[in-house]
């Protein structure tokens, strides 16, 4: 798998991954991106040129992606809308990209029989309650709650429904909540962070006891390698580090990382269909393939990120002002 081409690899997650792939393989990567406002070039900055080409263009232009994915050993599909606020205000993007663009990858890597990893979401699964033991495996019912969240289940069946009735090369990863660098200031840990940067109060919605399972980016990266790797065709694999941890707590963990008042939090607007929890049983993932998290601390990880908000301001600043705008448009 020498030429490999990343949708969406310029945004949070997928950028981290091509990082990930330079790193650690001999790939020539090609990221395919239309460069949304999730987006930045800035993410692949100092990446050796001749190993990685940013193509500006969008997942669902059949005839780019054709011509893309002939020339592909494996595709690596990360492009999305991601933002579950967004989708309450307006869901058509959502159906548009995660559903017509999977569609059209899936018909191009089928035509050309080229390997396509798809990397979903646990928000398929719906939420669990506070005090259910349980936590969600690659057989829990699908039961997606937002707009965001039921575009991509209905794109990891369009990818099942490939694999099974034409035979693609596919596997799925449904990953949780991932934290680390370039996560854009829209998304709950940056925008915490930031807000504290600017003096502020974090931000948090209805009673705070939200659960989310977090994994630093780096470790979703270096699974979804494995799994392209070694995983099999056809497979779904749970990617997730132990991480549950209230909102409440996590703000409460940035507000001492800044010797801040651990009760100076503004109360803000719950958001409509709030998932309660959510948690990853990854054992699969980790006794199939052998995959084991970098991170296992997450204040430490949080650290390592408050450090890198702290020295990229020069990457956030534009996007600041034009997120809390809509935000405070919502009474977020
Ligand atoms: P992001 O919003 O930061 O990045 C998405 C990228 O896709 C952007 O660069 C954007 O320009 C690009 N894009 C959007 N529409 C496109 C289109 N039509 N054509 C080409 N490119 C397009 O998202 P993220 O947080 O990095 O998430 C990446 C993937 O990982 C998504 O599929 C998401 O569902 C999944 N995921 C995210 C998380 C999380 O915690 N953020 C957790 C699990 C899974
Ligand atoms: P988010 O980062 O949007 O991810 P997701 O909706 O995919 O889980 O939100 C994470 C959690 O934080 C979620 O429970 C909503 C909550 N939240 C806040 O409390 N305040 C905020 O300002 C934001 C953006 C999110």
């Amino acid at each position: 798998m020498n030429r490999i081409i990343v949708t969406g690899g310029a945004g949070f997650i997928g950028s981290n991954f091509v990082h990930h792939l330079v790193a650690h393989t001999d790939a020539h990567v090609t990221v395919l991106d239309k460069l949304t406002y999730a987006s930045t070039e800035a993410s692949l900055a100092g990446l050796p040129e001749e190993r990685v080409q940013l193509v500006v263009g969008d997942i669902t232009d059949a005839s780019l992606v054709d011509r893309l994915v002939a020339g592909a050993d494996a595709v690596v599909h990360y492009a999305a809308e991601s933002h579950n606020d967004n989708s309450l205000e307006d869901p058509a993007p959502f159906v548009q990209t995660n559903l017509v663009g999977t569609f059209t990858l899936l018909e191009a890597v089928r035509k050309h029989d080229v390997r396509f990893h798809h990397v979903s979401t646990d928000e398929v699964y719906g939420d669990l309650d506070l005090d259910d033991p349980k936590r969600f495996t690659e057989d829990t019912p699908y039961q997606p709650s937002s707009p965001y969240s039921a575009s991509k289940a209905g794109s990891d069946h369009l990818v099942r429904a490939w694999v099974r009735s034409f035979g693609v090369r596919a596997t799925i990863s449904n990953c949780s909540n991932n934290y680390g660098p370039w996560q854009h200031v829209e998304k709950f840990i940056p925008r915490q962070i930031t807000e504290v940067l600017d003096g502020r109060r974090p931000r948090v919605y209805g009673d705070g006891l939200n659960v989310r399972d977090w994994i630093h980016t780096e470790d979703h990266s270096s699974a979804v390698l494995a799994i392209l790797e070694r995983g099999r065709t056809g497979e779904t694999y749970l990617i997730g580090a132990d991480g549950e941890k209230s909102n409440l707590e996590v703000v409460r963990a940035i507000l001492r990382t800044f010797g801040r008042p651990e009760d100076d939090i503004e109360w803000v607007t719950d958001r409509a269909g709030h998932d309660r929890r959510y948690a990853i049983e990854s054992g699969k993932l980790r006794s199939e393939l052998g995959w084991e998290p970098r991170f296992q601390d997450f204040d430490e990880g949080l650290a390592e990120t408050i450090d890198w908000y702290r020295a990229h301001e020069d990457w956030w600043r534009p996007l600041k002002a034009e997120t809390e705008a809509k935000y405070a448009a919502k009474g977020h």
